[in-house]
């Protein structure tokens, strides 16, 4: 029996399909095959913007033809979509040949569910409220090689007035330090070498109490683990951006220095009407004391147009700030009402072609800013953490610690290897060189 997942949306999800396959090869669903081949075929879905979701609706209901053809062929429907207020209803109504729909808060029982669709002919729709652990005793199916995340929080406590995470993915909850240091270990020992610690707000790690230590002091005991690998983690929100954890960075050669930093909008009124609780001074402060410990760390970031109310004046601190902060690059998005945050009950909504064109000037600058950057690694030589093979190139490729991708040749398969790379030339956030041997 093989097994199709289709993930939308974040890291997070991506991390949380490759638990939903260790659960369906549990269940005996033994290889990822085609979607047409495939005899359960999971959406794990996301809904921080409208596209996310007709994204998905569109996919979902491709599926008609292929379920009237195969009987015994089970859709199932999860994720952050399907945990959205009234959105199983909607589901199952547009699409009543969903066999399963399954919430964030219920992935382990996954199992079970599926066991009892099997079982009986009527679909199953099961939605818990938010509640502990979610990974107890699940084994991922890790798809992204030398590569490996690592949950540390579920949840987020913001409320920023846009956001709809909090709605869907509940309170905060912060793992056990103990249990993160110990799947930390295990990847190491696997052969992982690039551990990437994911969490909403991870700066608020063990805001419950759950934890056992502050996350600077995890990330200090991550970093601590032996044997050659990288850290990276995300997102970091600047209200709780600390110099303890930018000197925790510098401690550690294993940490990248790269921040993934969001900073949503460049005008303070927006800031506020986004229940952000830091000012763009303050914004700029916290990169600059980063910069004095880590001298000209990249700092990469997210950021909104078209929030409401958003004047032209005020896009334009946003698009100024992009180059006050030097972002290395960003991550760029239309607002998108969604239904039961405090935004989109607001007045002032912005017409679709303003924001459009104000995402298009703000893209050529983060453009700019990311070309910048990727020019001052010419002539230089950077570390890569090489991840996969391009066939169109004929190249191998990976990252280097600011993210930027470089492409090489090399007779040999270097896939897991770090390597050292003459800088010849870049494009947009692509480097392109030679190997050359590390001394
Ligand atoms: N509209 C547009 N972008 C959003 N994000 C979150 N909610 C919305 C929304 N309603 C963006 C934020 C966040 C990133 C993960 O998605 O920039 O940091
Ligand atoms: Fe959403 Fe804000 Fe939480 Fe990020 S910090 S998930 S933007 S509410």
């Amino acid at each position: 029996m093989n097994y199709h997942i289709v993930t939308y949306g974040c890291q997070m999800n991506i991390h949380e399909s490759e638990k939903i396959a260790g659960i369906l090869k549990e269940k005996g669903y033994g290889t990822e095959s085609p979607i047409e081949e495939a005899d359960i075929i999971v959406f794990n879905t996301c809904c921080i913007r409208e596209n996310a979701e007709n994204h998905a609706f569109g996919n979902i209901g491709a599926l008609k033809q292929l379920k009237r053809e195969k009987k015994n062929l089970i859709i199932a429907v999860g994720g952050c979509m399907a945990q959205e207020e009234g959105k199983a209803q909607i589901l199952r109504q547009k699409f009543p040949f969903i066999d399963l729909v399954f919430g964030t808060h219920n992935l382990s029982e996954l199992g079970d569910l599926i066991d009892r669709r099997r079982a009986r002919r009527k679909a199953i729709v099961s939605l818990r409220e938010e509640r502990g652990e979610t990974e107890a005793g699940i084994e991922p199916v890790r798809t992204s090689y030398p590569g490996a995340w690592v949950n540390i929080t579920y949840g987020c406590n913001n409320f920023c007035s846009y956001c709809i995470v909090p709605y869907v993915r509940g309170r905060e909850r912060s793992r056990k330090a103990e249990d993160v240091l110990r799947e930390v270990r295990s990847l190491v020992a696997e052969g992982f070498r690039e551990i990437t610690l994911l969490g909403q707000n991870v700066n608020s790690y063990n805001s419950d109490g759950q934890g056992g230590m502050s996350f600077p002091e995890l990330l200090d005991a991550v970093a601590s683990v032996e044997g050659k690998f990288r850290v990276r983690f995300m997102t970091s929100h600047p209200k709780d951006f600390s110099e303890e954890l930018a000197r925790v960075m510098k401690k550690h050669e294993k940490i990248c220095n790269l921040l993934h930093l969001p900073a949503q909008s460049g005008s303070n009124r927006i800031l506020n009407l986004m229940n952000r609780r830091y000012t763009r001074e303050k914004y700029l402060s916290e990169i600059a004391m980063l910069r004095s410990i880590i001298p000209d760390c990249p700092v990469t970031t997210d950021l909104i147009v078209g929030f409401p109310t958003e004047t032209e004046e005020e896009f334009e601190e946003t698009l100024s700030l992009v180059k006050e902060a030097n972002f290395a690059s960003a991550f760029t998005f239309v607002y998108s009402p969604r239904t039961g945050t405090k935004a989109a009950e607001m007045e002032g909504q912005i017409p679709e072609e303003v924001s459009k064109e104000r995402i298009m000037r703000l893209v050529a600058q983060v453009n700019e800013n990311t070309r910048n950057l990727s020019a001052t690694f010419v002539g230089k030589t950077t570390e890569i953490l090489c991840e996969d093979y391009d066939e169109k190139k004929g190249l191998y490729l990976g990252r280097n610690e600011a993210g930027r991708m470089g492409y090489f040749a090399s007779e040999r398969n270097l896939i897991g290897e770090f390597v050292e790379l003459k800088v010849e030339r870049a494009n947009g956030v692509s480097l392109f060189g030679e190997l050359v041997e590390k001394s």
